[in-house]
């Protein structure tokens, strides 16, 4: 009988240097995958993509380009420099906020939805710059600017330009407290991976940050929710101690 070998391609990954996250992660994030980062106010989903950004530029001159559509420049490098990141070198991390994405307009914001301007400002800064990660944050943030007549399909081919140009895109999502719901317009069933953290009383006074990778397409990954810590320095994951009320 004939025996047919099944190849699987090798995919390419891209480290989260967040120490232990790779391993429950299966290896990494794949390479030109586009990954929802769904949480709750304040649960460092800002401060993580930056991370990662910048230790892949670090250890392998990976340029990522991180869209802020909130929070400004100024605050966002100084609460990174606070994360022990030091300061965030344009060269492997460029962040683009509102004030300059306005400035840089040179056609008349109301005549073109921003799914449009954006998908136009990602292509001229890959063609230009060569970035392989991109950040939106947040889709909150991106909704609220566009008027939006069928959301799930201009989000389905904003998504799919992307993905055309080869980069590995992070969306963060912004989750009310006590909701389950991560996404508003369908983005979680079109992300290839899903990492969701929250902040979980544990015991009477104390919170913890957990993470939790809901999906990750391609990945043998592990399902259950960790401990995400940062030390001044670094980020790292442990397994979650449950305390007995
Ligand atoms: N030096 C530090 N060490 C550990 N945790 C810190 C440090 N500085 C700030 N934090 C925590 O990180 C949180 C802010 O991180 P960050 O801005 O990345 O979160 P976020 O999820 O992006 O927030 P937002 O929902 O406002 O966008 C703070 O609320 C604080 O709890
Ligand atoms: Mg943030």
């Amino acid at each position: 009988m004939l025996r047919m070998d099944v190849v699987v391609p090798e995919v390419p990954l891209l480290q989260t240097y967040v120490d232990g996250l790779d391993r429950v992660l299966g290896g990494g994030i794949p390479k030109g995958s586009t990954v929802l980062i769904a949480g709750t106010p304040g649960t460092m989903k800002t401060s993580l993509i930056l991370w990662m950004m910048q230790e892949n530029g670090r250890a392998h001159g990976v340029k990522s380009l991180y869209i802020s559509l909130e929070q400004d420049m100024d605050s966002l490098k100084a609460g990174a420099a606070r994360m022990g990141m030091g300061v965030l070198h344009e060269s492997t991390v460029y962040v683009l906020d509102m004030g300059q994405l306005r400035r840089g307009l040179h056609r008349a914001e109301s005549t073109k939805d921003w799914f449009t301007i954006l998908t136009e400002i990602v292509k001229e800064a890959v063609a230009s710059s060569g970035y392989q990660v991109l950040a939106i944050d947040s889709l909150e943030a991106l909704y609220a600017l566009s008027d939006l007549k069928t959301p799930r399909r201009e989000m389905f081919h904003f998504l799919g330009s992307l993905k055309e140009l080869g980069l590995t895109t992070f969306l963060i999502a912004e989750t009310p407290f006590g909701s389950n719901r991560l996404a508003q317009w369908g983005e979680d069933f079109l992300a290839d991976g899903i990492l969701h953290l929250r902040q979980v009383e544990v015991g009477e006074t104390e919170v913890q940050l957990r993470l939790r990778c809901v999906k990750m397409r391609w990945m043998n990954h592990d399902k259950n929710a960790l401990a995400l810590h940062h030390d001044g320095e670094k980020f790292f994951v442990s397994h979650v101690i449950s305390k007995k009320k």
